[in-house]
């Protein structure tokens, strides 16, 4: 499974980005708006950190300027995966830039039939929002499923990836990898937390301590 991380926190991504774990990333309006800076210079920034796609989303919500504005985006890094909405315009202009060779990552999807499209139109990506259905207490990893099922259905077709977006939690993660999702978009704290367990600590605490005592160093 791949790993992205949700965020547009330039601080977080450096850091992230050092452990070699970070396989790319995704923005969004919302995590741009939050991260205060300029959305031309944010994304050049991430392209710079981190080899793999970036996700930038387009604005526009009629096809032709989703076209214009996705075709700018694509110009700022060869690493920027466009992101386009999972409406009529946005599976239009999905298929426009998929044909001319830029990754698109269809986003602010809900529905196994929404992702159907999604890969009909040629998507790099489809994002399904995990979180944002168990909000509404609806099975978001019940969709996961539904779309893995039927992506690996037509193997010789459908080249999309299954990217798993609107991560709450390690469990998300961790049933979206037993479903065999291509990639998990997570949040920085999430993606912490991925490591983390008590009795690791606690172990580590006392393995430490009776070393300790040993009075020894492996480095002299
Ligand atoms: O980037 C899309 C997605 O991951 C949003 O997550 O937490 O705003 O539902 P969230």
């Amino acid at each position: 499974m791949k790993f992205f991380v949700d965020t547009a926190d330039l601080a977080e991504i450096e850091d992230l980005a050092a452990t070699g774990l970070l396989d790319g990333v995704t923005t969004n309006p919302s995590l741009i708006a939050k991260s205060g800076g300029d959305f031309f210079d944010v994304i050049r920034n991430i392209c710079d950190i981190v080899p793999g796609p970036v996700s930038a989303e387009v604005t526009a919500t009629d096809a032709e300027t989703m076209l214009s504005e996705g075709r700018t985006l694509a110009a700022i890094a060869p690493n920027v995966a466009v992101k386009v909405p999972l409406t009529w315009d946005g599976l239009k202009a999905c298929r426009a830039l998929s044909q001319g060779g830029t990754k698109v990552n269809v986003t602010l999807c809900f529905s196994p039939s929404q992702a159907l499209l999604a890969a009909k139109a040629g998507a790099a990506f489809i994002s399904p929002f995990v979180g944002r259905l168990d909000d509404i207490s609806q099975d978001g990893m019940g969709l996961i499923r539904e779309i893995v099922t039927i992506y690996r259905a037509y193997p010789d077709t459908i080249g999309t990836e299954v990217l798993v977006a609107s991560i709450r939690h390690p469990l998300h993660v961790v049933e979206a990898a037993k479903l065999g999702a291509d990639v998990a978009t997570v949040p920085p704290a999430v993606l912490r937390k991925l490591a983390s367990h008590p009795l690791t600590d606690k172990g580590l605490d006392a393995f430490l301590a009776d070393w300790q005592k040993t009075g020894q160093s492996i480095l002299s």
